[in-house]
């Protein structure tokens, strides 16, 4: 065991290596990239900035920023580039359904062809952010990455365009390691509401209420930001014949949303607050799914370890003092983002970057 406590080496391999991180301005970005830098990566970050750069501010002095779009990337920002970590385009349903052609574009289509780039240019190694959401709509029970998956909505059929495109260049010369990362919770500089566990803070903090939908009896995989990022890391990291076109979930624990919700109430409650559960209807479309995080740690001794009851803890205590319109701010909340956003410009093909 290390000082991590979850089977990541304490050291990088090779620290000089240049790492291309896409989407790296985002909530995973932002807790991803000041952690590879500290382990001695250059890291060079291409993203659209849809929202903002605010939250790399600990390690803006340290990266090197290609303010650009996945899908038009400049030939020269793989120049120099060791290997490749993927997190970028439309990162849930709402936001997928929203601009079904942009995400299939960003999600799928450009994940195919910054995989072609890297084969062009000798760049083995190429970490994609994909989805548990993959595994919505099979029968109950625990999934592994075996599991027969019927990917149907927008962004999951996405996310597995992009994995079977990235498996194929895996005869070109590609090392492809795919990561299916639960419903991700926990701090980050740049803070997402709209992933369950952190709405639920956000809301017992703001309004005392946490909403049941359909009594929260679905069950969800989630993994804190920390775990998901260190992951990333690990299968950065791990040698080429133990990850070359595998597929890894990337999970803490699976949990009922209800579980959640009573986990949140109570850390909430300990500061004095008062939280109670309201049980409202289903919406049409709910998500229901539970996944084995074995081969993960079976493979590589990766071994999430911040629980859920962790993270909340720790979000309470940096949260709790926020104003109102901090907890509400649109930029937290990437579909209420896009859709302002929207307002201003006609579609996700022309709005600007957002400095
Ligand atoms: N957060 C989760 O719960 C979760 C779970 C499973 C998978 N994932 C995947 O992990 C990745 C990162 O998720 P996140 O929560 O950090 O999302 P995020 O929305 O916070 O970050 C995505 C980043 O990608 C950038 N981006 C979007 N479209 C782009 C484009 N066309 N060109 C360049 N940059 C673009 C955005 O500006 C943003 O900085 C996504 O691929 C998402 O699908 C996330």
């Amino acid at each position: 065991m290390n000082g991590r406590g979850n089977g990541l080496a304490d050291t990088a391999p090779d620290n000089g290596q240049t790492i291309l991180v896409a989407g790296g301005a985002g909530y995973i970005g932002c807790v991803l990239v000041p952690k590879l830098v500290e382990r001695g990566y250059k890291v060079r970050l291409l993203d659209r900035m849809y929202f903002g750069e605010q939250g790399l501010d600990s390690v803006r002095d340290k990266i090197e920023m290609v303010v650009a779009d996945v899908r038009d990337i400049p030939e020269d920002a793989l120049d120099g580039v060791d290997g490749v970590i993927n997190l970028s385009g439309l990162s849930n349903d709402p936001t997928a359904e929203f601009d079904p052609e942009a995400n299939w574009q960003m999600n799928a289509v450009a994940t195919e062809t910054l995989g072609q780039m890297c084969v062009k240019r000798g760049i083995e190694r190429y970490v994609f952010a994909s989805s548990c959401s993959l595994y919505d709509g099979l029968p109950p029970g625990m999934h592994d990455e075996t599991a027969p998956i019927e990917p149907r909505a927008a962004y999951a059929t996405s996310k597995r365009y992009g994995e079977e495109a990235l498996l194929k260049l895996a005869g070109e010369g590609l090392t492809p390691v795919l990561l299916r990362n639960g419903t991700v919770y926990g701090y980050s500089p740049r803070m997402r509401f709209d992933l369950v566990v952190n709405t639920f803070v956000k809301d017992a903090l703001l309004t005392g209420k946490l909403m049941l939908h359909g009594g929260g009896w679905m069950w969800r995989p989630l993994v804190d930001v920390r775990d998901v990022s260190d992951a990333m890391i690990a299968a950065y990291e791990a040698p080429a014949e133990k990850v070359r076109g595998e597929i890894f979930n990337v999970l803490h624990s699976n949990y009922q949303i209800r579980e959640l919700a009573m986990l949140v109430a109570g850390s909430v409650q300990l500061t004095g607050r008062s939280v109670t559960l309201d049980e409202v209807p289903a919406p049409a479309l709910t998500r229901d799914y539970e996944c084995s995080n074995a081969k993960l740690s079976t493979t590589l001794g990766f071994i999430p370890r911040h629980s859920v009851l962790d993270a909340v803890t720790d979000l309470v205590g940096r949260l709790d003092g926020s104003t109102a319109s901090q907890l509400t701010d649109p930029r937290n909340y990437n579909i209420r983002w896009l859709e302002l956003l929207n307002e201003l410009k006609p579609s996700l093909e022309t709005f600007p970057s957002v400095l």
